[in-house]
């Protein structure tokens, strides 16, 4: 047998895409406009990963994604997910990929749940027997027999992302492209989705490329992460060490029963009080349970919440990194 070519699920090399837009200039005119929103990404991505690929709005995260699916041509540079070129061996590659974009669905709005899935059975000619092994996996993982019979538009979020994510999974595609599937999700459908695709990830070995504004699913899943920046790439290498070299630095947000002076706690600063609200933040080193072990030492706590940085502080001390 000769052995493939490339042995990585996805190759880009030099991967660009430029948009042409109408912009105004002045009151009657307009004027084309290049929008370079991805500029020269090279990134290979081993077989069975999982990388979260970030950056602020804007980005290019999104392009990337279709541009690796097939639904938009690269302006330049090459790329080859599951050993295809994309957009030429598109229906080649629908089989061997799952996608979910979060801001759209691969649903029939006003079908059941489970008449989506029926038809996407078809779509990709998965045969009877193997579909309903692998539907009934995910029905347990996602936990959907409680809304299988709903229309889709009957469903809350948290339900349909979990719809969406079992019709990427359905055919059981070798590399799921995941833009944004936590985008809107409650705290407790998030964390469902994530032990979801870590079981996934686990079992089937599937590689994830994973889009969010969420740093907290990176954490949790990603061991790899890469961000973009205005269409560059800027940083990619293990999670764990963006941290530590990028600080990571979390707030603690508690609500007191009383306003009061700022707490002091050791090794957490308190960065703002507003009423009975104090937010402290805290280096990564330390654990959010000691910090709220010394606050509620001082003070009756009513609630709290833990914030993760927000990728906008991770890019900018990135930067400010590079600068140093
Ligand atoms: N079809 C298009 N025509 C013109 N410009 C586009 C088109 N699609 C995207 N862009 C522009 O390209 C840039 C990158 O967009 P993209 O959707 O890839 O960003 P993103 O990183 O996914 O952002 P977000 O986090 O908001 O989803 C943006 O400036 C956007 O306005
Ligand atoms: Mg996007």
């Amino acid at each position: 047998m000769i052995a493939p070519l490339s042995s990585a699920a996805i190759e880009m090399h030099d991967l660009s895409k430029v948009f042409d837009r109408r912009v105004k200039a002045g009151r009657f005119r307009r004027v084309n406009e290049r929008h370079e929103a991805v500029q020269a990404i090279s990134l290979t991505v081993p077989r069975a990963e999982i990388v979260g690929y970030i950056g602020p709005n804007g980005a290019g995260k999104s392009t990337t994604i279709k541009m690796l699916t097939g639904i938009l041509q690269p302006s330049s540079g090459t790329a080859l997910v599951a050993g295809l070129v994309p957009l030429e061996e598109r229906v080649k590659l629908a089989r061997r990929i799952g996608v979910v974009f979060g801001q759209r669905s691969n649903l029939w709005w006003d079908l059941p749940l489970a008449d989506s899935f029926d038809l996407l059975r078809h779509v990709y000619r998965v045969p009877s027997v193997d579909h309903a092994r692998t539907l009934a996996w995910l029905t347990e993982l996602f936990d959907l027999g409680g809304f299988l019979a709903s229309p889709v538009r009957a469903l809350s979020l948290g339900q349909r992302m979990r719809g969406e994510l079992t019709s990427a999974l359905l055919h059981n595609p070798e590399i799921v492209f995941l833009d944004e599937p936590t985008v809107g999700l409650d705290v407790v459908s998030k964390h469902a989705v994530r032990e979801a695709l870590r079981t996934i990830h686990r079992e089937q070995g599937v590689t994830v490329v994973l889009t969010t504004h969420d740093l907290a699913d990176v954490e949790e899943l990603c061991p790899r992460l890469v961000i973009i920046d205005h269409g560059r790439l800027i940083h990619d290498g293990p999670t764990a060490d963006l941290k530590v070299r990028f600080g990571g630095e979390r707030t603690l947000v508690v609500d007191l029963v009383e306003a009061r002076e700022p707490l002091i706690v050791a090794g957490a600063t308190c960065t703002k009080v507003d009423g009975p609200r104090q937010w402290l933040q805290f280096a990564p080193v330390i654990s959010a349970a000691s910090v709220l072990a010394a606050v509620a030492g001082q003070a009756d706590v009513r609630d709290l919440t833990v914030q993760e940085p927000a990728i906008e502080d991770i890019v900018r001390r990135i930067y400010q990194g590079a600068r140093t």
